[in-house]
């Protein structure tokens, strides 16, 4: 059994996935604009994080934009048929870089066309909905023309599955009247936990919780208690909030983002660790507890 193994698995739409994936967002450019530095450096890290087991991709076309999407063709197809592809539309690209919304029926069917022509597949495995009501945090507001738009992109065959980011539990509610929901991808980790009532909801009805920015996002977390946990546990801080996420329900999937091999290999290792219950304990405490500053 190799490491990544011992996270276990868990059904996403009809396949089987890994419960630690990767997530590519980090391969594109400065502010996931443009392309990377070093593309030959991105490459290794995708087709190395599937030599190590990953089976579970997270991206968008609007990495880049186009990027991240092209990166992935290039360095992995054709793909393997356990191997699944998440993505997501909703979002466009300002000429600056900014992050505009993309909801109307023209620019939802034109990312899906998009996405299958840049990842070279005939459907895409599995498309999340990005509620752009809110940035990095959902906010109410109906997903009901948009989703259906994306529902009925499905029926033409062009999409698997569906899914749902950004959102609150009311627009969860509203888009399962819609279509099968069979994943949503919120911001969640260590220090940031205001979807927890929402994960145990999710657990409960089957449906898969991707934690986005699960090590803080681009500026990883930092805390005194993550940090004496990872000291003891002679592991390093980001495998311990991994661990934490793993532990947490068994319908959560990981998608650490990274253009690191190094830090690709730190983060697959991390089911390697068994965190017990008084680590546990002290990293569920960190939010309620007065935190010093890291060491
Ligand atoms: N649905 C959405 O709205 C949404 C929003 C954001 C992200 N996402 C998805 O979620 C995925 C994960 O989020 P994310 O990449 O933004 O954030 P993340 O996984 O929380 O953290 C990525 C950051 O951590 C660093 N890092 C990674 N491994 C590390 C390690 N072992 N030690 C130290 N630093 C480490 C990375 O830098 P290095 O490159 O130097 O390792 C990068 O700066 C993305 O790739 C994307 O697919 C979705």
């Amino acid at each position: 059994m190799s490491i990544i193994d011992r996270a276990g698995t868990f059904t996403l739409g009809n396949r089987s996935v890994r419960r630690l994936g990767y997530g590519a967002m980090q391969l594109a450019g400065s502010g996931v604009f443009g392309p990377p530095k070093d593309p030959q450096a991105a490459l290794a890290v995708l087709r190395e994080a599937i030599a190590r087991g990953v089976n579970h991709l997270d991206t968008s076309d609007f990495y880049g934009p186009h990027v991240t999407n092209q990166l992935i063709r290039e360095a992995l197809h054709p793909y393997g048929d356990d191997f699944v592809i998440v993505t997501k539309i909703g979002a466009r690209r300002g000429a600056d870089g900014s992050w505009l919304p993309a909801f109307s029926r023209e620019e939802l069917t034109q990312a899906v066309h998009d996405n299958l022509r840049n990842l070279r597949v005939d459907v895409l495995d599995v498309v999340n909905l990005r509620s752009m009501f809110g940035i990095h945090e959902p906010a109410e507001g109906s997903i009901e023309a948009p989703l259906t738009v994306l529902a009925d992109l499905q029926r033409q065959g062009l999409v698997r599955h569906i899914g749902l980011s950004n959102v609150t539990a009311t627009q969860i509610g509203e888009g399962r009247r819609i279509c099968n929901i069979v994943c949503v991808q919120n911001h969640y980790n260590l220090v940031y936990r205001a979807d927890d009532a929402l994960v145990d909801d999710l657990a409960r009805d089957g449906i898969a919780y991707v934690p986005f920015f699960p090590l803080g996002g681009f500026t990883p977390m930092q805390s005194a208690t993550l940090s004496q946990v990872a000291r003891r546990l002679g592991a390093t801080p980001m495998q311990v909030a991994l661990a934490w996420l793993l532990a947490r329900a068994p319908n959560i999937l990981l998608i650490p983002g990274t253009s690191s091999i190094a830090h690709l290999h730190e983060n697959l290792a991390a089911p390697e660790l068994e965190l017990p219950k008084e680590a546990v304990a002290a990293l569920d405490g960190i939010l309620t507890q007065a935190e010093p500053a890291a060491a």
